[in-house]
This record gives structure tokens, sequence and C-alpha cells, in this order.
């Protein structure tokens, strides 16, 4: 494949920018209803309005044009078809089978894998059931009242932010915790909550080798057998994995344990036995809605026409802010508490996808990739970071979320909510002149203020709303999400499903942390990272 700055399609689109100017909002936006009509799509109870971006139809058969020359329907076929499209690692990313109705009939590497994912549903099924019969107990009979997940990254963020989303549907007979983090101040407070007795837990690792994951787990070991003694672990443990072997040491039993495979990205990883945290908390019932969310959003994917297809114009707009418009950074504004964890599941999404400078085959890109995702629920980030957003002087692009219907209606909160999430894209698209700033100042104010409470607008954001946030729209919108990654992955040329990444700083953590246990320093350290060893050993009056 030719440089992606050197292809016809990217050149057009070059030009097109550049002879354009990239667009002014306020002249689009003045063009009318037709405009604003043709740039909203959506499925039932789920409309995207993308009308507040700088592009006009010639802008959008610009960037088709690029989807196609850069293979887009074909690398869908391939995901779909589950191939190993994720090639450095040589494997399959075949997430949307764990969402799949027995018909789909997915394969990954030319087996079909449909019968295995149903019989892990079953299994999960089955647990939920229990749970909620209380036919599974503790070693003391008594019934199950807390789950604490351990896992991190993608072993922790989707069902954290599924879990978080859906509060309103959880059962009120089970709690469940978080952790995350290796420092130890995340698992004294969970167990601090908790009774042994009543607690499960939920160990959430396709490796079984995360050094975070395992440090917690063998801490909540401890715990637990402290209380109950060693045979309580059997009862009180269950286990994510791809790695049986390492689970069963551990001595989870095999009934307890649930598989994810390797065609199965952490990342993606939600709609798995990942995901049992979730369907413990809203029931299965709920679960599978999400799951059927999320396969609505993988059919539409298929066969809506690019030019009406969601995540393909998410991800196409993705590209023109970044590439073209210049957006170095990419909020993601829910209005709705129940959402506040999800930008920080898109920050893994995103940038543990497509945070890369090379193409699938090792080439360097030769332009800019995901750009720095970031996001808190509205209205709180009104109060932190919007000055940035509206008056700074970086282009940031934005998607904004709400549901139309509360989670929790009560009196007008709702409709204030829903009043700031309109009024911020619409402040961010047409800012205000430095003319209006100067007509609006109040008398006795300086002539010179009207620079400081201009707004230079033409900001471009998408709006996501929904009906309702239920189950099935989260999974559309999950799903939305992990296909729009796709899309950019594609453009761009990158393997969105490796994160070779993080591993180098794995590798030099091993070393230090001998030292910091009174180990010999590592060789070739840098000097920085020496002197900081030597002031945390002098800090704890160490080899002094
Ligand atoms: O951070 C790297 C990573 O491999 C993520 O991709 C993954 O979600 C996380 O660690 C946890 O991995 P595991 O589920 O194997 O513990």
């Amino acid at each position: 494949m030719s440089s992606l700055t050197e292809t016809p399609a990217w050149r057009a689109l070059a030009d097109h920018c550049r002879t354009t100017g990239g667009h002014s909002l306020r002249n689009l936006l003045a063009a009318g209803e037709a405009r604003r009509a043709a740039l909203t799509k959506g499925l039932d109870g789920f409309v995207v309005d993308f009308s507040k971006n700088r592009v006009t139809d010639e802008t959008l058969g610009l960037l088709l044009d690029l989807a196609r020359a850069r293979g887009l329907e074909d690398r869908r076929a391939q995901l779909f078809a589950g191939e190993r499209i994720n090639n450095t690692e040589g494997r399959a990313a075949l997430h949307m089978a764990l969402r799949g109705h027995a018909g789909d009939a997915f394969k990954a590497d030319g087996a079909f894998v449909d019968d295995e994912v149903a019989a892990q549903l079953t299994r999960i099924d089955r647990l939920v059931n229990a749970m909620e019969r209380g036919e599974r107990t503790g070693v003391t009979g008594e019934r199950f009242t807390d789950i604490i997940n351990i896992g991190i990254g993608g072993s922790d963020l989707g069902p954290r932010m599924a879990c978080r989303a859906l509060s309103t549907y959880r059962r009120a007979a089970l709690s469940v915790r978080f952790v995350a983090n290796v420092d130890a101040t995340d698992i004294s407070e969970a167990l601090h909550a908790c009774r042994p007795e009543t607690t499960l837990f939920l160990v959430s690792s396709k490796t079984f080798t995360t050094q975070e994951t395992l440090t917690n787990a063998l801490t909540a070991k401890r715990w637990l057998t402290d209380a109950l003694g060693a045979d309580a672990v059997g009862r009180h443990f269950a286990a994510v994995t791809a790695n049986p072997k390492a689970a069963r040491e551990f001595g989870i039993k095999d009934d307890m344990r649930f598989a994810i495979w390797d065609w199965v990205g952490g990342r993606y990883s939600v709609w798995s036995a990942v995901g049992l945290p979730l369907a413990l908390s809203v029931g299965m019932r709920a679960f599978r809605a999400f799951l059927a969310g999320g396969r609505d959003m993988d059919r539409h994917f298929l066969e809506a026409p690019l030019a009406d297809n969601l995540p393909v114009l998410l991800g196409l707009l993705g590209v023109w802010n970044r590439n073209f418009l210049g957006a170095a950074a990419h909020a993601v504004l829910p209005y709705d508490q129940s959402l506040e964890h999800l930008p920080g599941y898109l920050q893994q999404l995103a940038m543990e996808s497509n945070g890369k400078a090379v193409d699938r085959d090792g080439a360097p890109v030769g332009a800019g990739t995901e750009p720095v995702l970031f996001g808190q629920a509205g209205t709180n980030g009104q109060h932190a970071f919007y000055q940035l957003l509206h008056q700074g002087t970086d282009l940031v692009s934005a998607d904004f979320i709400a549901a139309a219907e509360a989670t929790n209606p009560s009196g007008d909160h709702h409709d204030k909510l829903l009043a700031n999430c309109l009024a911020q894209s619409a402040a961010l698209a047409l800012g205000r002149t430095d003319d209006e700033a100067r007509a609006r100042l109040k008398t006795g104010e300086a002539e010179s203020l009207a620079a400081h409470k201009a707004f230079p607008g033409n900001r471009p954001s998408t709006t996501i709303l929904l009906k309702r946030l239920d189950p099935r729209s989260l999974g559309r919108l999950v799903a939305l999400y992990e296909h729009k990654t796709f899309v950019e992955a594609m453009i761009w040329g990158l393997n969105p499903f490796d994160q070779y990444g993080v591993e180098l700083g794995k590798e030099l953590a091993a070393p230090l942390l001998g030292a910091l246990g009174g180990g010999a320093e590592p060789d070739g350290i840098d000097p920085s990272t020496r002197g900081l060893l030597a002031a945390i050993r002098a800090f704890r009056g160490v080899g002094r």
C-alpha cells in the first residue's frame, strides 16, 4: 500500500481542506434544515447528529472515497469472517461472535465458535441464576452479598463502565466492587467494606499473568483463608481466563472457571464472561439485551451503505478532524452521570487500539493517528476543562452523548442536563465574534474585554442521542465505538488489535522491583531513575 498521505484519496481531501479552509460551521449550519436532516442518521431509539461537523456533501464524498481506497469494505469482511486480522499476533478479532445469534455462524480461523460461545453463556446464566436463588453460597452457607471483581484494563474497564451505566437495573441483593490498581489502597478499601463469609471474588485476567491482578488476587485469598480456611477458596473464587492451568494452580475450581478465547482482545471482552459482574448485577435478561444491542450495531455496520453507516461516518469524521483540521484531542462528553466511566473505557479502546505510529507492515504511518481521548460526565466538565474547549489554542473535537428520557426522573434535573448539553455543542460550533462580544459589553466595561469574551467557535462535535439509556442502547453505543475504532485503524493502516506499547514499561519494572526490595540496582540504569531509586531508599531509611 502506498504511503497514506501520498494516495490520491488523501491528497484530494488535503486539497479540499485547503481550498475550503476546512469550512465554517456558522455558514454550514446557516444552510438550514436540509443539511441537518441529511447529516442525522440512526437506528430506532438511537440518533446521531453529525451536522455540527465541518463537512459538506463533497467532504463526505471524499472521505468515503478514502474509505474505499483503503479497502475498508474488504477489511470489514475479513473481520467478520474471523480471518487473522490481528496480523502481528496471528489471530482473529471476533468479539462480534460473543453477541451473535446461533445462525450467524461465526468462524475464527475457519472453525465455528458459536457452540463454545453459547456454552459459556449458558454457564454464566447458571451462575447468575444460582446466585439469585441463593443456591450458590459461601462455605458457611450464607448467601453472597458482595462481588469483588479483580482485573485491570479490559478485564476491569468494560464491566465497571457497564455496571455503573446500568446501575438502575441492579438487583438489590448484590453489590459489585472493582479492584484494579496494584496500590493496596484499592483492594484494602474493597475488603474493608465486605465480610469473607458473603464475598465472591471474580479474578478476571485473560493471561492470568498480569502483575496487578495476581497481586490483588493473592491478597484477597489471604484475607479469605485467614478468616475461613484454605478450603474456602474453591467456593469464594471464580475466574475468567484463557489460561486454565494458572487459574487451577491458584486454587480456582474448574466449575468456577469461565473461558475467554485468544480471538477476544481484552478491550473488546465485556461481552464475554468478563462481563460476569454486569450479568450478576443486572440479571441475565438485561445482560442478553446488552448483547443484543451490540449485535444491532454489528448488523448495521455490516449492512448499512457506507454513507449511512454510523461507525463508518464516526470513524471518517475522526480522521477528518484529526488529520485535516488538526484536532490533537478528542473529548467524550456524556451528559449522563451513569456514563461517567465511559470516557475511561473508551480511552483504552481507542488509545490502546490506535495509539500507534507504524502500520500493519511496520512502516511509518506518515500521518497523525489516535488523538488523546479524554472526557467527563457533563455538566461537571463544564466547570473544569471546557474553558479550553471553547477558547484554548488547540482544536478539540467532541462527542456529546445524552438520553432523552431521564434515568432517574426528578423535577427539572433532566431538562437542565439536556439544555446544557445542547447549549455546549451549539456554543462550540457557533462561537461569538469580537463584534458580538463587544455589543454585549455591560455599561462601564472596557472595550478591551471584548477579546476575552469572544469565542472562536468552529469546533466540531457529534451528538449521540439515545431515547433512553438501557441495556440495549448501551450495547449499541459500545459496539458503535468499537467499530469506529476499527474504521479509523483501517484508514490509518494500523492493526488495532495488538498493544506492544505496554510491554517496555512492564519489562523495566521487574528489575526495579528487585532493587526496591533490597536487591541489586539494575544494570544500565539511567541517572534520573537511579537518583529516584536512591531518593526512595533514603526516604525509607534503607541503604544508608
Ligand atoms: O495493558 C495491557 C493489557 O494486556 C490490556 O490489553 C489488557 O486489557 C490488560 O493488560 C489486562 O490483561 P489480562 O486480562 O491478561 O490480565
